[in-house]
């Protein structure tokens, strides 16, 4: 690369078409640039294929047309284990994530695996346990919190790699309200690109300037949350509904 990396979008998408091995095709042609320190929400109805995208941004699926490059690296084989440290992915279920007797353990498992060992290891496992509010809970086992606490270690098993771009596929899917706001507030405190996958509108609207909606696996609308949401038409047409009595333009 030679162009400053202050420059060089976290995500860069192009053209990615992609057909399941079913042949079934999911994204037909998806270009999304995310700026560093952007966070973007990723709107769209079901099937609309926003988990097939995500699962191309660390290179879980590959082989279609187009690419992604996250800072400039281009996302396949090559640079895999550094692509997957770049890009954190908060799958919806935290139990897909959390697996070792601790939450000290799962925090600790991507920088281990990555060679850090001892003092330093301990540090930056405390810190992204901090960053999420769970350093009191470090040595418990995590099918002992509740879901709104695992999905917070689940935050921090990959912001401790100190990821390029936090990718989250509905954050706020299942939690109680309290819950809901605590992970906002965290997320909101984040010097981090962020990429939220999400149907929770005033979620989105609340914690991302801009948002794309994905639609029949083309990204059909990328602007201003605010705008996109208090467009009727666009979200009628693309199946998003806002709750009851929720006015986009109320919300600062
Ligand atoms: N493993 C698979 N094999 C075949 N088709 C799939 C597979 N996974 C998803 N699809 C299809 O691809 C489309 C996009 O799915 P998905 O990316 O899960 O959408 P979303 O996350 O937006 O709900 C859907 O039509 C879905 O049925
Ligand atoms: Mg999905």
């Amino acid at each position: 690369m030679t162009a400053p990396s202050t420059t060089v979008p976290s995500l860069d998408v192009h053209g990615l078409a992609y057909a399941y091995p079913d042949g079934h095709q999911a994204l037909f042609g998806v270009d999304l640039t995310v700026g560093r320190g952007e966070r973007v929400a990723l709107l769209g109805p079901n099937g609309a294929g926003k988990t097939t995208l995500v699962l191309h941004l660390n290179g879980i699926l590959t082989g279609g047309a187009g690419g992604v490059t996250v800072a400039g690296l281009p996302v396949g084989k090559k640079h895999l284990a550094e692509i997957r440290r770049k890009v954190g992915i908060v799958f919806q279920d935290p139990d897909d994530q959390l697996f070792m007797p601790t939450v000290r353990e799962d925090v600790a498992f991507g920088p281990a695996a990555a060679g850090l060992r001892g003092a330093e290891l301990d540090a930056v496992v405390r810190r992204a346990l901090e960053r999420v509010g769970m350093e009191e809970y470090a040595d418990r086992p995590p099918h002992h919190l509740s879901f709104g606490q695992r999905r917070r270690v689940a935050v921090a098993t990959v912001l401790v790699m100190e990821p390029e771009i936090l990718v989250l596929d509905e954050p706020s899917s299942n939690l109680d309200p309290a819950s809901r706001r605590e992970l906002a507030d965290i997320l909101r405190a984040l010097d981090v690109t962020v990429l939220m996958v999400t149907h929770d509108l005033p979620y989105a609207l609340e914690l991302c300037p801009r948002a794309v909606i994905l639609s029949e696996g083309v990204i059909a609308a990328d602007g201003r949350t605010g705008e996109i949401l208090a467009d009727e038409e666009l979200m009628a047409r693309h199946r998003l509904e806002l709750p009851f009595g929720f006015v986009p333009g109320s919300v600062v």
